[in-house]
């Protein structure tokens, strides 16, 4: 699969860090300047996709295994880039998704065990697209972790393993950002949400 002639932009971090209120914010300023843009997120983002949200983040997440989690992740993605993010794409539009593989390669790759080789080689076969640009809303999760949790919703999957995890996630998605320079850029996340967007319009101005 090969993407269109659209621009396709992620936002990934760490729970409550600001993700989908930046790619919202990005959203709301690119419509303005007359852009179809295609908000979406995952997991989810197209029916078949949403209905396995609700198996992966809600009711006991024990019940799927490592692999078996890696599987319903994947198999959401494929469905929301057949049905949303590949169409969007080809027909122009540019395409904000809140989270996409590299949270996958961060979550299902590194929080129970090393599954990062699997995560990869299923991607590469089922997947096969990356964002032209990746934006990491960077925090420290001591900070932001009290707003994830101040959202009471029955999705709360990985915000609930505490800080410990959320270290290690933040520490992986900096390595990430390393690891895939040209797509990555990095952006403080600490700050009033009308700074951090300002950063994201300047990333976006500059890779256009
Ligand atoms: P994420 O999608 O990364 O989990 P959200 O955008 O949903 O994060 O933000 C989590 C919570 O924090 C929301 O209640 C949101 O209104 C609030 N929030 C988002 N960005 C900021 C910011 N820059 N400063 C303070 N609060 C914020
Ligand atoms: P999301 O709704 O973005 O939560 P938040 O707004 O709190 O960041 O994502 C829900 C959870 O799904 C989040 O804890 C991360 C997890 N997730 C994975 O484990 N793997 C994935 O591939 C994706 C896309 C999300």
């Amino acid at each position: 699969m090969t993407g269109g002639t659209g621009l396709f932009i992620s936002f990934e971090g760490i729970d409550g860090s600001g993700k989908s209120t930046q790619a919202r914010l990005l959203a709301e300023q690119l419509r303005g300047d007359g852009h179809e843009v295609v908000l979406t997120r995952e997991p989810g983002g197209s029916p078949g996709a949403e209905e396995i949200r609700a198996l992966v983040l809600q009711g006991d997440p024990d019940r799927w295994s490592a692999e078996t989690e890696l599987l319903l992740f994947t198999a959401a993605r494929r469905d929301h880039l057949e049905r949303t993010i590949q169409p969007a794409l080809a027909r122009g539009a540019t395409v904000i998704c809140d989270r996409f593989a590299d949270s996958t390669r961060m979550y299902q790759g590194l929080s129970r065990g090393d599954l990062r080789a699997a995560v990869d080689a299923l991607h590469e076969r089922m997947i096969g697209v990356e964002p032209d640009l990746t934006i990491l809303i960077d925090m420290d999760p001591a900070a932001a972790l009290p707003r994830a949790k101040a959202r009471a919703t029955a999705e709360e999957r990985f915000e609930d393993f505490g800080l410990p995890l959320q270290e290690k996630m933040r520490a992986g998605f900096l390595a990430l950002a390393a690891e895939f320079p040209d797509r990555f850029r990095i952006i403080d996340g600490n700050r009033a949400p009308e700074a951090v967007a300002r950063d994201v319009r300047a990333a976006l101005q500059a890779r256009t």
